[in-house]
């Protein structure tokens, strides 16, 4: 064991006492690509926060696709920037919320005992994690650890679709496809905090799920075609990439704004790209504007979620709580393509039985 640095604050005020952090953690690893059965638990020791990082003790992480592609290694696309034959990032877990227990020297804007949440590129499923300090951001008051742990990630991309991308406007109707999952669940919520009129689209057992977040229509694919009804949408923002550039085309108003989150998901080296680019071809010419993005981690959009959740204008949909030990099933759930909302991970406590 050790102590945390004990050194005073910028503003003066005594450093918060030293807290023992263990020499080790559990955490969920895995040192190879493949699906759920590599992800397995371990002793590892924590990590050092570096001098622009800070120690966080872990309360709650998410599970995201993303950490689906990192543990499988798919899109093959994925490798060249994970490692080629062996994971560079082997803890999942990008979502962080937690107490900071220690801080590197240039780190100036937290202290030790923070209560904050952000997103990290890895690491969240542990019960410690060292994460750059700009990262992360003061957890509102009054909001759980377990709803920051659900948010950064999913409700970053949304945020940054809607806002970023598509500009939303009061009065603007919004299509939000694959409204069911992690990322459509936070953007129902803000595009109506933004004041649009949400068409939302999943299947039939999400339906009475999406509509309890407030959407104003529910569309059940399994029953209903949404492309049937002509240009109707200003703003599609498009979690799924299962129609082809056509329909989304036939869907949109001029000057409408087509915002791509993802693509079909084929196991091959270039992933959702061929998908995509179509989808830019089709919409050259027809008066809708073409977005896609990677999400970036932005404090400003992190301090724009933290308001609305501190004001409950969003309150992130959770599916379930897990522990460690049920990382490795929530993988394959998202593997399916059909996770419902979020699976929040809490290090400290086992998986209930559901
Ligand atoms: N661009 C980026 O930087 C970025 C960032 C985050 C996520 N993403 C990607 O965006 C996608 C969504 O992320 P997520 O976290 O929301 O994933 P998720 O939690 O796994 O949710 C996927 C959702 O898609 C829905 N779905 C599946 N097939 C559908 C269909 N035919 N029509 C409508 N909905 C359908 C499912 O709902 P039902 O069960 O009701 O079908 C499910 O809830 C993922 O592919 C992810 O990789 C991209």
């Amino acid at each position: 064991m050790h102590d945390t640095p004990d050194r005073p604050t910028t503003s003066g005020t005594p450093a918060a006492p030293p807290v023992i952090v263990p020499d080790t953690m559990r955490a969920v690893v895995a040192r190879r690509y493949g699906t759920s059965e590599v992800a397995m638990i371990e002793e590892i020791p924590v990590p050092t926060p570096a001098k622009d990082q800070v120690l966080v003790r872990v309360r709650a992480s998410s599970m995201n696709a993303l950490d689906w592609h990192f543990v499988t290694g798919t899109p093959y696309l994925v490798r060249l920037v994970n490692g080629l034959r062996r994971p560079k990032r082997i803890i999942p877990g990008a979502d962080v919320a937690g107490v900071v227990v220690a801080i590197g020297a240039e780190v100036t804007d937290h202290q030790v005992g923070d209560s904050v949440f952000g997103e990290c590129f890895g690491g969240g499923c542990a019960l410690y994690l060292a994460v750059r300090g700009e990262y992360v951001v003061a957890l509102p008051e009054g909001v759980s650890f377990e709803a920051a742990g659900a948010t950064p990630v999913a409700g970053l991309t949304a945020v940054q679709g809607l806002r970023t991308h598509a500009d939303v406007q009061p009065g603007e109707h919004v299509l939000i496809n694959g409204a069911a999952g992690g990322v459509g669940t936070f953007a129902v919520q803000i595009a109506k905090a933004m004041g649009a009129e949400v068409t939302a689209v999943c299947s039939t057992r999400n339906v009475e799920m999406v509509r309890s977040l407030g959407a104003d229509t529910v569309v059940d694919y399994t029953t209903t075609d949404i492309v049937a009804g002509g240009p109707r949408f200003d703003v599609m923002l498009d979690n799924v990439g299962n129609r082809t550039p056509a329909e989304c085309r036939s869907m949109l108003l001029a000057g409408a704004r087509y915002v791509a989150v993802s693509g079909p998901k084929d196991k091959n080296w270039l992933g959702p790209i061929p998908h995509l680019f179509r989808t830019w071809f089709a919409l050259r010419r027809s008066g809708a504007s073409f977005h896609q993005f990677t999400t970036s981690l932005d404090t400003e959009d992190l301090t724009y979620l933290a308001e609305f959740l501190a004001s409950d204008a969003i309150v992130p949909a959770i599916d379930r709580v897990i522990g460690l030990d049920g990382v490795a099933d929530a993988l394959t759930e998202l593997g399916t393509g059909h996770a419902r909302s979020k699976i929040v991970v809490v290090p400290d406590s086992p998986t209930q039985e559901r």
